[in-house]
């Protein structure tokens, strides 16, 4: 029994509560026999997401800041922090019988675990820790996290095509945010719910139910030092948007976590862009295990989300560690930046 079914009122103080595990488990009694696999998956997240949340609150105490030494495939340095919350990952879910194939940002191919078991039904593709460049600082930092189905028909021995899905074809998907709380929100296409860790009891407990975005929000965020670089829509709408445009005045706001500025546009409205770049044509946001996930959860909000061009859910990946420009944001500023897209 994981810690999550063991709370008891009494440990929340007698008020009442719903905990991740058993309200995924509540979604589940939509699916005439279900068989709990997906909650036992669920839980591989959420024990992976405690364990790195604890390191984090102890970032500085603990010989964990700073750089690993190594570089990852995307050539980034890999801090300690990224590793470990790798190896938690990956230690939590490869126990899980009903997963066949792992991807993460941090290892260059996806790993198999018994992907050829009839057993094994979803795929998990992750960033471990996303903001990693804001550990040092103690800035908000994350974890994202999308879940496939095994894909049918052939060619189904091969890893990658367990993962190389469009967003579309989500099971489900979501995040953690690392921030002045530790916060889970997830979707399984029935709604946006958000799970507060409790630290004196050690579990996520039902804080945010039913989460919609505004259809305004008064934040736009974005890395505005590129701004030169980015193509020329990008740069008339962010005018547009500053210059009143948008029928009220706003204000910037960029962590440089996209989760937890995903995290602020979901909760506040809102846009945020992460644009093409001269340097980076494509940006730099990843579509798996960045851009999928955030995409899902605004949809599933009732926001939006593009590459510019089309609907990042629609994109069909071609490759693991494929980049993406990714706009995501609320109704309001997502049709003005469509019709300046258009333009
Ligand atoms: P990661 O730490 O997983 O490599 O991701 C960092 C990403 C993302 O979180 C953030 O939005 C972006 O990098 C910030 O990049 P810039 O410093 O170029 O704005
Ligand atoms: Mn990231
Ligand atoms: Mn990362």
């Amino acid at each position: 029994m994981s810690t999550e079914e063991m709370v008891t009122p009494e440990s929340v103080g007698g008020e009442p509560f719903v905990t991740v595990q058993q309200h995924i488990l509540q979604e589940q009694k939509r699916f005439p026999g279900a068989s709990g696999e997906f909650s036992w998956l669920l839980s591989g997240i959420t024990l992976a997401t405690k364990l790195i949340q604890a390191k984090v609150r102890r970032a500085g105490l603990t010989d964990i800041l700073g750089d690993q030494g190594d570089v990852n495939v995307q050539g980034e340095v890999q801090q300690k922090l990224d590793v470990y919350s790798n190896d938690m990952l990956d230690h939590c879910l490869s126990m899980r019988e009903s997963i066949g194939v792992l991807a993460s940002e941090e290892n260059e191919h996806p790993e198999i675990i018994n992907h050829t078991s009839p057993n094994a039904k979803y795929a998990v593709v992750f960033d471990p820790l996303d903001g990693s460049s804001n550990i040092d600082v103690n800035v908000s930092v994350g974890t994202t996290f999308s879940i496939l189905h095994r894909p049918f028909g052939e060619g189904t021995d091969d890893a990658a095509s367990w993962v190389l899905q469009p967003g579309s074809k989500q099971v489900a998907a979501g995040y953690v945010v690392y921030g002045s709380s530790t916060i889970l929100v997830y979707s399984a296409g029935y709604g946006v719910h958000g799970f507060t860790l409790d630290p004196a009891v050690g579990a996520f407990l039902l804080s945010h139910e039913n989460i919609r975005m505004p259809d305004q929000g008064k934040y736009y965020s974005v890395n505005e030092a590129y701004r030169d670089s980015f193509p020329p829509q990008y740069v008339k709408y962010l005018d547009h948007v500053r210059s009143g445009g948008l029928g009220r005045g706003y204000s910037s706001r960029y962590i440089g976590s996209m989760v937890a500025d995903f995290h602020r546009t979901l909760l506040k409205g809102g846009i945020f862009l992460y644009p093409p770049t001269e340097e980076q044509p494509d940006g730099k946001l990843r579509l798996l295990y960045e851009a999928n996930p955030i995409a899902f959860i605004a949809e599933h909000a009732g926001g939006k989300a593009t590459n510019g061009h089309e609907r990042v859910l629609d994109i069909v990946p071609k490759s693991i560690h494929q980049r993406t420009p990714l706009v995501v944001g609320s109704q309001v500023e997502m049709d003005s930046f469509e019709v300046f897209s258009n333009g």
